[in-house]
């Protein structure tokens, strides 16, 4: 194989075979292809495109450059959630628990935080003890005992995505439809799942930010899915705002056992259930949404979505006293409540300034190998709509120190827009997409 004949062939228009994809990542994870030539690749993809043939190729290529998790022996339905990344965005942490309490397995790899966006991993090392490294022998035993597992995406699974994605964080190439949905499809492939359940951002805080690439990104991956055997049903969900109030990690595993306790924020609530109503359908546990609807409420008013999150918890080395008592999270060393600095409606909440300034505050990170501080972030109880008169408390940073409170101050500052008139923001939950097309759930104002 000359791999310079096939990024030509990219680069001009043209489509290379199945077979070339799967040489090509072969041969690159075997070390034979440099990066140079796949940060070409992935460039000449990134302007031309690929068909659906092509991503399902590079798709399966990708997923079987590394080892796989084998539950096909499990009695019950398999089915993970995958978000496209946003700001504020718990829901996996309450979705874990709460649907595998009602016993469908739960095999959830996640990531770390990207760019503006937070990631899942991040937030559960907040609990002091957590671990998300296990082998794939380690979560696999743990799905057969509790139902559950919230991992990483361990050096076994899909290498060549490991590889490339660093690529194409350094060559400007992430945003491109294909390869979003082949990076993701092939580490949710290879979890061995009956359903996946996709959470596309839209709006000023996601990556796409153009409706029609959402679209896009979620039929690619729904026929990626039927494809591989894998039900996949995507909802489209607004990050025009922060999701819920709290922004940064020990926060927002601190809301999200709020939320599994019942004390979740409303739009935090309303996404969750309708990516939740989702998965229980596909696990074949709730005939309907209405249905699915009730058993959530039920495992949350009972106490059983809690006391799975506590095994779980438990089982990855955690401390599950963090349940009953999220004082024992990480503190911050200074917080400081934000005031409106006028009269009148909240405008917007800008998503993306408010994920910069975690970053700055040490929440995120700038450069791979940086250490997060996981109890810095902010509260913001603000939403776009509520009127605020001059003076009244819309929101509290939490830093590590005064500089890093006044840097949260003038992040807020230009994040929370207050003006004469409100915005209309998106509707929370926008579309559904699955093998059957597209509806509109709700009607952007
Ligand atoms: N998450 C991924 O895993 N891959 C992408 O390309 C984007 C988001």
């Amino acid at each position: 194989m000359l791999v310079t004949r096939l990024i030509e062939r990219k680069r001009d228009g043209g489509r290379l075979e199945p077979a070339e994809w799967n040489a090509l990542i072969r041969s690159y994870v075997a070390g034979d292809v440099p990066d140079y030539q796949m940060a070409a690749m992935l460039m000449a993809v990134y302007l031309q495109g690929l068909d659906r043939i092509e991503t399902a190729a590079l798709t399966d290529a990708m997923r079987r450059s590394g080892a796989q998790l084998s539950l096909g022996h499990l009695a019950s339905a398999r089915i993970d959630k995958h978000s496209t990344g946003g700001v504020g965005d718990k829901t996996s942490l309450i979705l874990a628990p709460l649907i595998a309490s009602l016993g469908v397995t739960v095999p959830m790899m996640s990531g770390r935080g990207l760019g503006h966006t937070g990631g899942t991993l991040d937030k559960l090392e907040s609990i002091p003890g957590m671990r998300t490294d296990l082998t794939l022998a380690a979560a696999r035993e743990q799905v057969e005992r509790i139902g559950c597992v919230l991992i990483g995406q361990t050096t076994e699974v899909a290498p060549a995505d490991r590889r490339m994605y660093p690529l194409r964080d350094a060559t400007a190439t992430i945003e491109s439809v294909p390869l979003i949905a082949s990076s993701i499809m092939s580490k949710k492939l290879a979890e061995d799942l009956t359903g996946l359940v996709l959470d596309i951002k839209r709006g000023a805080g996601s990556f796409l930010r153009d409706l029609d690439q959402s679209l896009d990104l979620a039929g690619a991956m729904v026929a990626l899915g039927e494809a591989h055997g894998c039900e996949v049903v995507a909802l489209l969900t607004a990050m025009d705002r922060p999701l819920g109030r709290a922004v940064g990690n020990a926060l927002e595993v601190e809301e999200a056992i709020h939320a599994l306790q019942g004390e979740g924020p409303p739009d935090l609530m309303a996404v969750t259930f309708a990516l939740g109503a989702e998965m229980l359908q596909l696990g074949g546990v709730a005939a309907d949404g209405d249905e699915a609807r009730r058993q959530m409420e039920r495992a949350i008013s009972s106490g059983a979505a809690s006391r799975k999150f506590q095994a779980i918890i438990e089982a990855q080395g955690g401390n599950p006293g963090v349940v009953d008592d999220p004082a024992v999270l990480p503190q911050a060393g200074a917080c400081e409540l934000f005031e409106a600095p006028r009269r009148g409606f909240v405008a917007r909440v800008e998503p993306r300034p408010v994920g910069r300034a975690l970053v700055a505050l040490g929440g995120g990170r700038a450069r791979p190998d940086d250490r997060l501080d996981p109890a810095v972030g902010f509260v913001i109880t603000a939403k776009p709509g509520d009127w605020v008169e001059r003076g009244e408390p819309v929101a509290t940073i939490f830093a590590r120190d005064e500089s890093g409170v006044e840097a949260g101050r003038a992040a807020l500052r230009g994040a929370i827009v207050i003006a004469d008139e409100a915005d209309h923001p998106l509707p929370l939950v926008s579309h559904r997409v699955t093998m059957d097309g597209v509806t509109r759930t709700a009607v952007d104002a």
